[in-house]
């Protein structure tokens, strides 16, 4: 894949209305949106439905993780005109992968829909080294670099498109997966960004493009701000000014 990073806009609230009323005023300069845990379980698929018809594209943040059979068919249900890209936990396992992409394939051919790309979650960045040597690996010698390309390595063995990811890992999996593994990454804040809210390790847009990024999830920066047209396009123009430059 060419250096192509896009913003994806999170729809972080449980209120359908504010979500539309949202990506009503981004639309057309922001075309993918996320919508996670929050908005779906409480609005249902109906959100999916309301926002194609916008024409939103939209990233399915569920983050499955569950035995294969499960994932499959869960999936299956998710794979509706509108959805773009979903994700699982690559810790579910090569089988579980392999049996959820499948079944999005299986689903979008019977509706004559293009299959939504399927990502992996590599490790949650709320889990840092300390917690990862403490909690999740003890006794393990790999450090969490480490970890987290072997996850990403295993989702592209498993068939997978890419990963969701810190911005601080996408090199090494680049390098590790190569380019046309896609790389969704969460936790970016633009200087000028009066706050980082509750991320840790942020990476400005143009530091994220940079180290190679493809997909930047950004939520309250843009969602939060007084005019979020105005962020958006403030957005957009730094993440193509910093594709640009890594062009070359
Ligand atoms: O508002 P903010 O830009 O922090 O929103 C980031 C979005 O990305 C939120 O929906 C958050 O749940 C999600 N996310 C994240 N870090 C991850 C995975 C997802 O911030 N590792």
């Amino acid at each position: 894949m060419e250096e192509n990073s896009e913003i994806i806009v999170a729809l972080d609230t449980n209120s359908p209305d504010e979500a539309v009323a949202l990506v009503e005023r981004l639309m057309p300069d922001i075309t993918m949106y996320k919508v996670g845990m929050e908005l779906f379980y409480s609005c249902g698929a109906g959100i999916i439905d309301r926002l194609a018809a916008l024409g939103a594209k939209i990233f399915l943040d569920l983050k499955l993780h569950d035995i294969p059979v499960t994932v499959g068919r869960a999936m299956a249900a998710l794979a509706r005109p509108g959805v773009d890209i979903l994700d699982v936990h690559a810790s579910g396992g090569s089988r579980m992968m392999k049996e959820g992409l499948a079944a999005v394939r299986g689903a979008a051919q019977a509706r004559g829909v293009r299959p939504p790309k399927v990502i992996a979650v590599t490790l949650l960045t709320s889990i840092d080294r300390e917690v990862f040597s403490r909690e999740i690996a003890p006794g393990c010698d790999c450090n969490l670099v480490e970890h987290v390309v072997r996850m990403a390595r295993l989702a592209k063995e498993s068939g997978l498109d890419g990963v969701v990811t810190s911005a601080f890992e996408v090199s090494a999996i680049r390098e590790a997966c190569g380019r046309d593994f896609i790389t969704v990454v969460p936790g970016v804040r633009p200087a000028w960004a009066a706050d980082a809210h509750d991320q840790r390790r942020c990476m400005t847009p143009r530091q994220a493009v940079l180290a190679g990024a493809d997909y930047l999830v950004v939520g309250r920066p843009i969602t939060r701000a007084r005019s979020p047209r105005d962020a958006a396009a403030r957005l957009l123009d730094e993440v193509r000014e910093a594709r640009r430059d890594a062009r070359g």
